[in-house]
């Protein structure tokens, strides 16, 4: 189901980056609706937010058709999280101390959903008692902050006070709406420290003489994004990769194979491993005899093409006797997809499984439709870029080890 986030800007120079956040949260499957405080709105418009949020935006309190039609308890009823950013002293104090005069403060104090704040202001107001008071209290009350961060700032000073940019934002509300009571491990420590991952990704190529092979549209671009996911929660990751034209992502170590048995021989020489996540489309025949030669063309007769099945990787290591603990594979389906999936999981003897409908343009291209399917029942994600799909399903496996 699409996540829904209650963005309330606040009045700061921040509130621009605020703009860029809907962008990219509206990337990622999730829908934002915004409450526009009137300082939010000496520095932003309306317009632009309503047309990056496509829908309309709130600001007035003592608007009788807004009140009707959606008034401040509604609003917050319908988020699943409400994001406060540019979070402002000002709102801060108010939030903290229980005033509510306007559409945003008496929204903050009616919600009864988690609140992130992404506070923005001069570096002397942040340091300010005052200020560090009420973060302490809200802290105290429940609510998350992500930064500010220190750097040059629009007013000339240099220091803490900047607000986190809207990537980073973004990952805090994920991570916000997966559940996580603390934003600690967003840059601190990691959740899979000290475990060991191995990914298989990509195509694999099958030599039918040294020109020729037969191979599938598999870009591997989802199994890199899930290496690369693994790695930034703290894991110790190898990616085992067909042949793609992709580079590997930060500290991922990158095995290069080419065909289904050299795929197989590196995932075992890299186990012993905690987690196996078996993202590579592994061509599920080979030709029996890949000459040394090439096949000569001699107008006469057309070569017969024999098959023989290449090992399958998922299984085989399913079966291993240092089988890792927690081991995903992936299900490519056109139909009936949680039905097949559920088939293929205990076929293989894998964990869980990914189930994508692939009837669309999930090969090849850069989004991604995920149905967790696990013992206990399958679990539909939204369409998500293949980044965000792997960060989310990273987080679902820290959470399996926690
Ligand atoms: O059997 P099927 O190809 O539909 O299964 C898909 C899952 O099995 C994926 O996780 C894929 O990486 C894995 N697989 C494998 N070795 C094979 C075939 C598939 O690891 N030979």
């Amino acid at each position: 189901m699409t996540k829904r986030v209650l963005l309330i800007i606040g009045g700061g120079i921040a509130a621009y980056k605020s703009l860029f956040l809907i962008r990219v949260l509206a990337k990622r499957g999730i829908s934002t609706r915004v409450i526009l405080t009137r300082g939010g709105s000496e520095f932003v418009t309306p317009l632009s937010a309503g047309a990056l949020s496509g829908d309309k935006v709130y600001s007035d309190l003592w608007d009788l058709t807004d009140e009707a039609e959606m008034g401040h308890i509604e609003l917050s009823r319908a988020a699943d999280l409400i994001v406060v950013a540019p979070a402002t002293a000002d709102l801060l104090a108010k939030a903290a101390h229980g005033i509510a005069n306007d559409l945003a403060t008496t929204t903050l104090m009616a919600t009864d959903k988690r609140v992130l704040y992404a506070p923005a202001m001069n570096v002397r107001m942040w340091e300010s008692a005052a200020t560090q008071r009420n973060v302490k209290t809200l802290r105290q009350d429940g609510a998350l902050f992500i930064g500010p961060d220190a750097g040059a700032m629009a007013c000339g000073e240099f220091g803490e006070g900047r607000m986190s940019e809207p990537e980073e934002i973004a990952d805090a509300i994920e991570a916000a709406l997966s559940g996580v009571t603390t934003l600690d491990g967003l840059k601190g420590p990691k959740p899979l420290i000290g475990k060991r991952a191995l990914v298989t990704a990509g195509p694999t190529r099958e030599p039918i003489d040294p020109v020729r092979y037969l191979s599938n549209h598999s870009s591997g671009k989802q199994g890199y994004a899930v290496a690369g996911a693994l790695a930034a929660l703290g894991a110790d990751v190898t990616l085992v990769s067909g042949p793609v034209a992709l580079r590997a992502p930060e500290r991922v170590n990158l095995v290069k194979v080419e065909t289904a048995r050299e795929m197989l021989k590196a995932c075992e020489a890299a186990l012993p491993s905690d987690i196996f996540v078996a993202v590579a489309a592994v061509a599920d025949w080979r030709p029996a005899e890949a000459g040394a030669k090439k096949i000569k063309k001699d107008g006469t007769r057309i070569p017969p093409l024999k098959l023989e099945e290449n090992p399958d990787i998922l299984k085989t290591l399913c079966a291993a006797k240092n089988r890792p603990d927690l081991v995903v594979g992936f299900a490519a389906e056109t139909n009936d997809v949680i039905q097949h999936a559920t088939a293929k999981r205990l076929r293989k003897g894998c964990d869980w499984i990914v189930a994508n409908d692939v009837s669309g343009d999930v090969m090849g291209g850069d989004h991604n439709s995920m149905i967790i399917v696990a013992d206990d029942g399958a679990d539909t994600w939204p369409k998500l870029t293949k980044e965000a799909a792997a960060r989310r399903l990273a987080a679902k496996i820290a959470e399996h080890f926690k």
